[in-house]
């Protein structure tokens, strides 16, 4: 029976992700996809978590590991992030974090907390096609978040009223961005809290990445610029969003909120209302294997994922004809292209999956579905040798394209 006309009108702005759409066509084992933006499996720490499952299902610790916990976290894991956090530069207490499952729960969960119908939410032009996915149940407008606009923020604040609305919050990833690898400079993480102070609205900022930086010098998160400016987390108005997803496994939905405490305490209420918790026992697994293995096995990914970026930046280099571009990223899972004006990605990669090669077309990951031209490519998921081989052969196909292109012109 189909219940359609009973769904709630919010439900009009859902619709299928086109990666998860597209990762169900990539079975196949001949295919080179760089279409996902997930870890390589082969680097999970394996071991450590069969250590730490055991350990945490072992009598003495069954009847936490199995029980309903607090809806804040596992206290053991809050306390290791205090300490991961200071060493970005982020002083905060144990009342500063909220274990969510995933930082995905933390973007629904900032949704529901700040959007009314109708506000606005600045964002990233492309962002996280999953940060659009969880805000659009909310039915937020949206409007260019970009450190070059050279807009004044009364213009902005006027739009959204016009909206019917105001600025709710900026949401931006300033390390390695999905999609696009970009890292925002330190003066450009200044001027997103300069206009965020003179917009009244909160920051979002989106650390998924921001442990995989294989080149370059690390920059301070927005939040310890923040703090540093105000000198108090308390003061502050970025909430800072952290995962284990990219560093040891997203399988297990471990991710925290950085914030200061009545937001916090907000987002509590917000996960009782929603789940009441994080799984005890996967956040008394990650506890555990982020204090054995952390530091070590995140220098193992960066070494690997370093030389595949390498591999993937220098086959572009090599395979790419002539008015395709691509950003060089510091870090990260990800490789931005474009291709020259007037082609469409999403038909380059029908050409593409018959040369069994695949990626993610890059309209999707803006909030209006414009630059049908560019393309992700993910690079952590393929050896260097299937990076090279899927570059070459992406490359031909592009060149096939480009020639029916001008041949159309
Ligand atoms: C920028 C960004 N934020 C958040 C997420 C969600 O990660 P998780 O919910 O696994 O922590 C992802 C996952 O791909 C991402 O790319």
């Amino acid at each position: 029976m189909s219940l359609d006309h009973l769904f709630a009108n919010r439900t009009s702005r859902m619709s299928a992700s086109e990666i998860r759409e597209l990762l169900k066509l990539l079975d196949q084992p001949d295919i080179i996809s760089f279409a996902g933006g997930i870890p390589d499996p082969a680097y999970f720490p394996r071991a450590a978590f069969a250590d730490a499952m055991t350990a945490a299902l072992s009598e003495q610790s069954a009847g936490v590991a199995l029980q309903y916990s607090t809806s804040e976290g596992y206290t053991p894991l809050r306390d290791w992030i205090v300490a991961h956090m200071a060493t970005l530069g982020v002083p905060c207490s144990r009342d500063n974090i909220l274990i969510t499952a995933g930082s995905q729960q933390a973007l629904d969960y900032l949704g529901k907390l700040l959007i009314d119908k109708g506000d606005t939410a600045l964002v990233g032009w492309p962002t996280y096609l999953g940060a659009l996915g969880a805000f659009n149940a909310y039915e937020p407008r949206y409007d260019r978040l970009d450190p070059s606009d050279n807009r004044a923020p009364e213009q902005i604040a006027l739009a959204a009223a016009e909206a019917g609305g105001r600025v709710k919050f900026a949401y931006l990833s300033p390390d390695f961005a999905n999609p696009t690898g970009i890292t925002l400079t330190q003066q450009e993480r200044r001027t997103v809290l300069a206009r965020a102070d003179a917009l009244d609205c909160a920051v979002i900022e989106d650390a998924a990445y921001q442990s995989l930086r294989y080149d370059g010098e690390a920059l301070p998160a927005i939040l310890a610029m923040e703090i540093e400016q105000t000198g108090d987390i308390e003061a502050c108005r970025t909430i800072y969003l952290g995962s284990f997803s990219k560093t040891l496994a997203p399988g297990l939905r471990v991710g925290w909120v950085v914030a200061a405490k009545p937001v916090i305490s907000q987002l509590v209420l917000t996960k009782q209302a929603a789940d009441l918790q994080t799984a005890t026992i996967n956040q008394m697994a990650v506890a555990d294997v982020a204090e054995a293995v952390f530091d070590t096995h995140v220098k193992t990914l960066r070494a690997v994922y370093g030389k595949r970026m390498h591999a993937m930046l220098d086959a572009l280099s090599a395979h790419m004809p002539t008015g395709v571009t691509w950003i060089e990223p510091e870090g990260g899972m990800f490789v931005w292209v474009t291709l020259p004006n007037g082609m469409d990605a999403k038909a380059v990669l029908q050409d593409a999956l018959a040369a069994n090669v695949a990626f993610v077309p890059g309209g999707a990951f803006y909030a209006d579905g414009s630059n049908a031209n560019t393309l992700r490519l993910n690079f952590s998921m393929s050896s260097e040798a299937k990076i090279i081989e899927g570059i070459a052969r992406l490359g031909a196909v592009i060149c096939t394209a480009m020639g029916e292109v001008s041949q159309r012109a």
